[in-house]
């Protein structure tokens, strides 16, 4: 069993958790895993190779292929260099949420990508955002949370955050997006969305960012202080 140290941080989309980890990556000095980000590059990787979505065997080819490349080199957060071309963008759209949700039930896909998201545990720690980091890529960690808030308020941030980068969106489909990625991320027969048994929920409607930030940080500092 690995000794580098790993905080989890799992919850539904739009719970804030890609600006937590991020952020408390930063105050440890630890690395950032976005796993999300790898699920949406090899459902964009799979679109641009014009995949069909129903041909299961050429999107687990595709999960093997596709190269991800997190640049951090800028002040800014991370690009996401997919096969070469910075795709940062075209990532966080609603499409290709949904095209990585459709490609994350395909349990041959989730298999493809393990070992690259262990491969980010390096020292001195990792902080890894997703779905099952606590559950199944890394169910040794010493810390793992569970980040969500309600779905009205989550909506709300996806909102807010695509606008301010430009992106035109509507408040009631992005609500129904939301929900309709929920349910397929929490049904769904492989790695479904849940708390680890060991994972402490934080719920953070109503809560400034700040906050949940704190919260997390404490919780690692506590545990470590024991
Ligand atoms: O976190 P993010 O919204 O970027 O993830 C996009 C989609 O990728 C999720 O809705 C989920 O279906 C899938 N995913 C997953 N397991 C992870 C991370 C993301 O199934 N660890």
């Amino acid at each position: 069993m690995s000794t580098i140290p790993v905080l989890t941080i799992d919850g539904p989309s739009g719970s804030g958790k890609g600006t937590v980890s991020r952020a408390v990556a930063d105050r440890l000095g630890w690395h950032y895993l976005d796993s999300g980000a790898l699920y949406r590059s090899v459902g964009l990787a799979a679109s641009w190779a014009g995949v069909d979505f129903s041909d299961h065997a050429s999107l687990v080819r595709c999960a093997f292929d596709t190269k991800v490349r997190f640049d951090t080199s800028g002040d800014d957060e991370p690009r996401v260099i997919v096969n070469g071309v910075d795709a940062t963008d075209e990532l966080r759209t609603e499409t290709a949420g949904a095209a990585a949700s459709a490609i994350a039930v395909i349990s041959e896909v989730r298999a493809a990508l393990l070992d690259k998201q262990r491969a980010f545990r390096r020292r001195p720690g990792l902080v890894a955002d997703g779905r099952d980091m606590g559950t199944v890529i890394f169910p040794d960690a010493e810390f793992k949370v569970f980040l969500t808030a309600s779905a009205q308020e989550r909506a709300e941030r996806r909102y807010n955050q695509l606008k301010a980068k430009g992106l035109a969106v509507k408040m009631d489909s992005l609500l129904r997006e939301i929900l309709a990625r929920d349910a397929r991320d929490a049904q769904r027969a492989v790695a479904p969305l849940r708390p680890a048994a060991d994972a402490i929920t934080v719920d953070s409607t109503g809560m400034p960012v700040e906050q949940v930030i704190d919260r997390v940080l404490s919780l690692v500092q506590t545990k470590r202080g024991r």
